[in-house]
């Protein structure tokens, strides 16, 4: 068969590199992929949002599945363009999207069917917003409502730092229709990670547990980023917590959609924070986590493939396994100096083939291009060195020997990715 993925990140790289091994399939098309994702399918030069494009070269070369990568055309609709000309795409219909499109939807949601999550309010009125954060007993969260490329949170340490996230959301409109209306949401306090199960509308295949490393600078100091570096499994979310989060987040978050008449098809990513309290939502996610997948998927033993195809097809995954790698893996980002703020591109990158001659290391591109034969930095997060070992000493020294081989102007990557894990382990 042949798969179209569409994005153009380390995420997407990631699973070109993945289909690319299952036995049932020919071949692999990336729209429109990156430098790095060449090497394991064919690039193709359409953007995400040009659905007609993308439809078009579907049909043309008769693709049998189509994954999604990023939320934005998820949320924008491609899953029902595609599926209204019979092609069989993987990811969630528009409806479903709105778990990520709208946080106001998402907590609206949760109230509903009872999901422990933070208290919250939603405002349309910046004046209004502002009156709750002066009379709020605890120090809260400011989150634009709509898509702002994962910058339309901020956690605030003052009041003042409250209302002037308001000003800049809702009146200076930072993030322009995004920010028409706000989630004001109590912060919670305690270790994040990420929950990523794959969904057919009723039952979950859940995929083991990962954390992401969110700020740019080591000790989770600095700006939030896409994220840094990741790994699995995450020992903060034990077996208990793990069947925790699928009996009270996930099956009933599952379960109040189809009531209300919305069949959630694709990834359903958790974002929680584990409290003293128990595991709470901080957000869904409609698609694969970034950096998340560059670890997770260089667990899976088992083809991805069957899976995305069911959940494609509309058929049960009910009775799907997936077998894990027993040691973890590792994966840490390589970004562009300034990232998340303003940073230089064009950068020449050296290094790759010996930092992946290392063993058990594969390099994800994100923000990569080809220039002529040469390969250069095009993105804030540049490459996600990935490292699969026995143990987790072990392949963070994996993943940073292979980081020490790789070279270009200005990279920053954090020293501590894996950290916390080790701590927990030790
Ligand atoms: P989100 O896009 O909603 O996941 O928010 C981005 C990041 O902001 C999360 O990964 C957390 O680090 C932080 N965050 C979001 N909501 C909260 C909350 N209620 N309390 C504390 N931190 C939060
Ligand atoms: N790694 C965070 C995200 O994909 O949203």
């Amino acid at each position: 068969m042949k798969i179209l993925v569409i994005g153009s990140g380390g995420r997407e790289h990631t699973l070109c590199w993945k289909t690319a091994q299952s036995p049932l399939v020919e071949e692999v098309f990336c729209a429109p992929g990156n430098g790095g994702i060449a090497e394991n399918a064919t690039c193709v030069d359409i953007s995400v949002g040009d659905f007609e494009s993308l439809i078009r070269f579907a049909k043309d070369n008769r693709i049998d599945l189509s994954i999604v990568g990023p939320e934005a055309p998820l949320a924008d609709g491609i899953v029902d363009a595609f599926s209204q000309e019979g092609l069989a795409i993987f990811g969630p219909d528009q409806k479903a999207a709105r778990l990520e499109g709208s946080k106001a939807f998402a907590k609206e949601a949760m109230k509903e069917f009872n999901i422990p999550s933070a208290a919250f309010e939603i405002f349309n009125d910046p004046e209004k917003a502002k009156k709750f954060i002066a009379d709020c007993p605890f120090p809260v969260v400011v989150k634009a409502d709509g898509l702002a490329a994962g910058k339309g949170v901020i956690v605030t340490q003052s009041k003042q730092d409250a209302i002037d996230a308001i000003d800049s959301i809702m009146v200076q409109k930072a993030f322009g229709d995004a920010g028409a209306r706000v989630v004001i949401e109590e912060r919670l306090v305690g270790e994040e990670v990420s929950f990523i199960a794959i969904c057919d509308g009723e039952h979950l295949v859940p995929l083991a547990s990962s954390q992401d490393h969110k700020p740019a600078f080591d000790n989770d100091q600095g700006p939030n980023t896409g994220g840094m570096g990741a790994y699995s499994p995450a020992p903060v979310l034990d077996e208990q917590r793990y069947q925790e989060v699928l009996d009270s987040i996930l099956y009933p978050l599952v379960g109040g959609l189809r009531q209300k008449g919305i069949i959630y098809r694709g990834v359903l990513y958790a974002g929680l924070m584990i409290t003293d309290a128990g595991p709470k939502v901080l957000e869904f996610n409609v698609r694969m986590g970034d950096p998340e997948t560059q670890p997770l998927l260089m667990r899976l033993k088992s083809d991805i493939v069957p899976v995305l195809l069911k959940v494609a097809r509309g058929e049960s995954i009910k009775d799907i396994v997936l077998e894990w790698e027993e040691g973890p893996s590792v994966c840490v980002v390589m970004a562009s100096g300034g990232y998340p703020g303003s940073y230089e591109k064009g950068k020449p990158i050296d290094g790759i083939s010996s930092a992946e001659g290392t063993g058990g290391v594969k390099v994800f591109h994100a923000g990569t291009k080809l220039d002529g034969s040469s390969l250069v930095s095009a993105g804030g997060r540049v490459l996600g060195v990935t490292a699969l070992g026995v143990d987790l000493p072990h392949t963070i020294q994996k993943a940073y020997d292979a980081v020490s081989l790789i070279s270009f102007e200005g990279v920053h990557y954090r020293k501590d990715i894996g950290q916390k894990a080790l701590e927990r382990l030790t």
